[in-house]
């Protein structure tokens, strides 16, 4: 047993503290906005229920899992720290800064892990005196059902750290892939240029909305169509993630589609705001 800091309660961050507290960790729940920490909490509860019904862990099981968490609104209440992982928004200047804090706060043999999707962990770590002890730890929504994580050395990442999160994430019952620290890493990088090719083919009016889905669902064995998908991770996200891989890599091949950056600036983020691609009402 460990203790794991896991900063921010949003959509991925709640899944990773359930996750872990279900390995017998105890968690230390950090978010900031309160409400935030309620509907997190409130989510790993539901999700352990469903499991309860399910006939998967009993309700003592599923009460002890909640009594490994703790929920805190400030991280200079965390007692002590094993490994942190952050899940904040992706925002650079917000991440640069809690690390430093961070960094202050926790003893030097604490590991830091980021949950970024697109941040280079490299730059990350440089706003720490643990470039060694630093890592991404990419885990992918809904967490405690899907079963990759991206484990990405920064440039410093020592072996030893890499290791260390190679088995955490086996003991999680994970299946961790390593990756060196580039734009997009793997998930992305190969993710993203498909959806955007998918946008660009709707804006050329090559086929339909839901003919480029069906080609993927059904031709590609893909379960949900590249729109359909981009409409779920958000459009703002995909568009966010374009631009770190254009700008990343200075190749034209990354430049998102016009008609992407139309639909954020109307508001048209998917599933998230009711429509995108596809009308969520
Ligand atoms: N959503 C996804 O599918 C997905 C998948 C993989 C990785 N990620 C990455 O995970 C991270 C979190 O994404 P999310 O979708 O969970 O975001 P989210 O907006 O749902 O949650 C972020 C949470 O962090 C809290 N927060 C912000 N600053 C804080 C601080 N200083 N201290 C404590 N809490 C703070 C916010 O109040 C919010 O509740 C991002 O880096 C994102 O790129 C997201």
């Amino acid at each position: 047993m460990a203790d794991i800091v896991v900063v921010g309660a949003g959509t991925m961050g709640r899944g990773i503290a359930q996750v872990f507290a279900q390995a017998g960790d105890k968690v230390y729940l950090v978010e900031v906005d309160p409400r935030q920490l309620s509907l997190g909490l409130e989510t790993i509860s539901e999700n352990l229920e469903k499991s309860v019904q399910k006939g998967r862990i009993t309700p003592e099981q599923k009460q002890s899992v909640l009594s490994n968490i703790v929920a805190l609104p400030d991280i200079r209440q965390v007692p002590s720290a094993d490994l942190l992982i952050e899940a904040i928004y992706e925002n650079v200047e917000a991440k640069l800064e809690l690390f430093s804090l961070a960094d202050e706060l926790f003893p030097s043999d604490t590991i830091f892990a980021s949950n970024t999707s697109s941040i280079s962990i490299t730059r990350l770590a440089a706003s720490t005196s643990r470039e060694d002890r630093f890592i991404g730890m990419h885990f992918f929504n809904p967490v405690p059902v899907m079963k990759l994580v991206e484990v990405v050395r920064g440039l410093k990442t020592s072996d030893e750290t890499c290791q260390k999160i190679i088995d955490e994430a086996r003991r999680l019952g994970k299946e961790p892939v390593v990756v060196r620290d580039f734009p997009g890493f793997v998930s992305n990088r190969v993710l993203m240029p498909m959806i955007n090719e998918a946008i660009f083919a709707l804006y050329e009016g090559v086929a339909s909305r839901d003919d480029i889905d069906k080609v993927m669902k059904l031709g590609m064995n893909h379960p949900m169509g590249p729109l359909e998908l981009a409409d779920f991770i958000g459009l703002d996200v995909c568009l966010y993630i374009l631009d770190v891989l254009y700008e990343g890599f200075r190749d034209p091949k990354y430049r998102p589609c016009p008609l992407l950056r139309q639909m954020v600036a109307a508001g048209k983020l998917g599933r998230k705001t009711g429509s995108g691609f596809y009308d969520y009402l």
